[in-house]
């Protein structure tokens, strides 16, 4: 009988913990109605996979990270920041991991948010910038309008008023207080993305969403304005 390697128990054994891990959190965010339902984790878990495969990375961090980025977002649990990480390490530790992974893993869920238009928010290792790019690729496109009116609606926020200008938050309080209505987030954060990409995969992939996105905004004013 061939001896077991270590490599192939460690390879058996980080395929196991993802898949374990991916059940877990389809099983806590499946139905969520803000657009932080699993299919969201889902998508950015595929990209953060496919943006992993042109860098060098740990792609065991990677993948959990974008697994459990959402697990207990600070917008869902009453503006407190460390029930990500918290919730985080807690899977973790029960599934065995080791403790230098978990650390990694909850610092880029620390990390990760968007902060606000003049709050640099810059991942500390190659694996927090591809699960970042890769949170932030959903927030573009289609998919990002869609999850954009999809949270406004669930905080009551206004489809637009022209009468409140957008922001460009200074700070991640004045970030989180803002009751903005849901055009003005895309100035203040969905078209700010595209430039503040980490990885060049990523960046390549933000051209066509972002350019999407402005499409979108043209077609909304000119509808705003009136039919002509
Ligand atoms: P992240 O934390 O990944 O930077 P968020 O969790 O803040 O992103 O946002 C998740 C989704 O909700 C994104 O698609 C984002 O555009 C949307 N969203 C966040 N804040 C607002 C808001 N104030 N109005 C409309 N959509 C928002
Ligand atoms: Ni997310």
């Amino acid at each position: 009988m061939e001896p077991i390697s270590h490599n192939s128990t460690a390879l058996n054994n980080t395929t196991t913990i993802i898949a374990a891990t991916a059940e877990y959190v389809k099983a806590k965010l499946s139905g969520e109605g803000s657009g932080h339902d699993w299919f969201h984790v889902e998508r950015v878990w595929k990209n953060a996979v496919r943006i992993g495969a042109t860098e060098n990375a740990d792609m065991f961090v990677v993948e959990l990270a974008a697994l459990l980025h959402d697990i207990a977002d600070w917008k869902f649990a009453g503006g407190d920041e460390s029930a990500g990480p918290r919730a985080a390490r807690e899977w973790l530790e029960r599934v065995h991991v080791d403790e230098q992974t978990i650390a990694h893993v909850c610092e880029i869920i620390r990390d990760i948010s968007f902060k606000g238009a003049g709050v640099t928010t810059s991942m500390k290792t190659k694996e927090g910038m591809i699960v970042q790019d890769a949170d932030r690729l959903d927030a573009l496109g289609a998919i990002g309008i869609a999850r954009a009116f999809a949270y406004g609606g669930h905080k009551g926020s206004e489809l637009y008023n022209p009468q409140v200008k957008p922001e460009l938050h200074a700070s991640f309080d004045d970030y989180k207080k803002s009751r903005g209505n849901t055009i003005n987030h895309f100035y203040e954060k969905l078209l700010l993305l595209r430039d503040r990409m980490n990885t060049p995969t990523a960046r390549r992939i933000a051209e066509e969403r972002h350019a999407f996105m402005e499409t979108f905004l043209q077609q909304f004013f000119k509808e705003w304005k009136g039919a002509e």
